[in-house]
């Protein structure tokens, strides 16, 4: 889409993410489980490639074994009950956004609700309906996806939205369970994913305290487009050492854009956050652009990747850090192939 800055009278219109909330399943999965899944994975080697440590499931490690011996299928864990839906992972993390908002644990007049994540529960309704449902809000629901940029891409939709005078409160929740959509017979897949949900609640209210949202760049190459995969009801699949090249190369230059539009240097920065796929790749973008260990915040190392609920989850987690003045940037990037960038004012 056109990078352009968007007019001036549309950039005075403030809009300020007023609270955000973040959620992970309680089971833990240590690298040592996938060691003991006998699929040849070594617990070291995920660490020292890819720096995660342990992520969460909505599945238990039960469940997991007996998907990986072939003993049961996602759709009878499905059916059983065993695999929480998005809108039930959504609700700590809204009544969270909700109590950091200014409207406290009252549910505030939202007119739209945006959801984006890899692994929808349904086809069709949207699953920004099903969500909106379980979370008793009755207005504007629908998907704007994008897989693990959804963040970035949801904001971006938003942020028109909102500029336009179409909508003045809106909800944003990535939620994500990849566990159920890996196949645990693949030692270099199965071990990258942890399961989260991230809810985002933006106002245009003149008088909003939090996070305001200064710019947003998305990008894609649809011509990549088989790169990083999910087909319909299949197992996750990538090409994982392209997909890190282009991982470490469009962060860098979607930041450096963002930087440059607004006559930024990293130094500027207070906080830099990413897309929490790989701890060597994040270390890897943040040395090219600058960013220093202090600037940097991220979660993969306890929490895997949790695809689009990975970069709001650090956002949500650090929260109360935020200071009056701080600038923030967030950088995505995602199956499409797709990347994207925001700019943060703690207000
Ligand atoms: C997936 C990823 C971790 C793989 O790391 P890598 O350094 O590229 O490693 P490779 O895939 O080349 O694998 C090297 C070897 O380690 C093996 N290996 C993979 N996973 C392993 C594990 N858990 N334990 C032990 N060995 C493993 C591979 O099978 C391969 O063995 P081989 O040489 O005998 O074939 C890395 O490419 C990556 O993070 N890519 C980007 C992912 C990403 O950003 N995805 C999100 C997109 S939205």
């Amino acid at each position: 889409m056109a990078d352009t800055p968007l007019s001036q009278t549309a950039a005075k219109k403030r809009l300020v993410i007023t609270g955000m909330g973040h959620y992970f399943p309680p089971e833990v999965l240590t690298n040592e489980f996938f060691e003991g899944l006998d699929i040849g994975a070594k617990a070291d080697w995920t660490y020292e490639r890819v720096g995660i440590r342990q992520r969460h499931s909505v599945l238990t490690a039960e469940d997991i074994r007996q998907l990986r011996y072939g003993l049961t299928t996602r759709q009878e864990l499905v059916d059983a009950g065993r695999v929480a839906t998005m809108a039930e992972m959504c609700k700590e993390p809204w009544q969270l956004a909700l109590s950091r908002s200014e409207h406290g644990q009252e549910s505030p007049a939202i007119d739209l609700v945006i959801s984006g994540t890899s692994v929808p529960d349904w086809d069709i309704p949207a699953n920004a309906c099903s969500i909106a449902a379980g979370l008793g809000l009755e207005c504007t629901a629908f998907d704007v996806n994008s897989a693990c940029s959804s963040f970035v891409v949801d904001l971006h939709a938003a942020r028109g939205l909102m500029l336009s005078e179409m909508a003045s409160s809106v909800a944003i929740f990535n939620a994500e369970r990849y566990s159920t959509r890996l196949d645990f017979t693949d030692r270099g897949s199965c071990m990258l994913f942890g399961d989260g949900a991230a809810a985002t609640l933006l106002s245009s209210h003149r008088e909003a305290h939090g996070l305001e949202l200064i710019d947003t760049i998305v990008e894609s190459s649809p011509s990549g487009f088989q790169s990083v995969r999910m087909a319909e009801g299949g197992l996750f699949t990538q090409n994982g050492a392209a997909v890190q090249r282009f991982a470490v190369t469009k962060t860098v230059a979607i930041t450096r854009q963002l930087l440059a539009r607004h006559d930024l240097v990293a130094n500027d920065l207070a906080y830099f956050v990413s897309h929490q796929a790989n701890y060597r790749m994040l270390t890897s973008a943040c040395d090219k652009l600058g960013i220093t260990p202090e600037q940097h915040l991220h979660n993969v190392e306890l929490r895997g990747n949790q695809g689009a609920a990975g970069a709001p989850s650090v956002l949500s987690a650090n929260w109360d850090r935020f200071k009056v003045g701080d600038l923030i940037a967030v950088a995505v990037v995602g199956s499409g192939l797709t990347w994207g960038a925001a700019l943060f004012k703690r207000v």
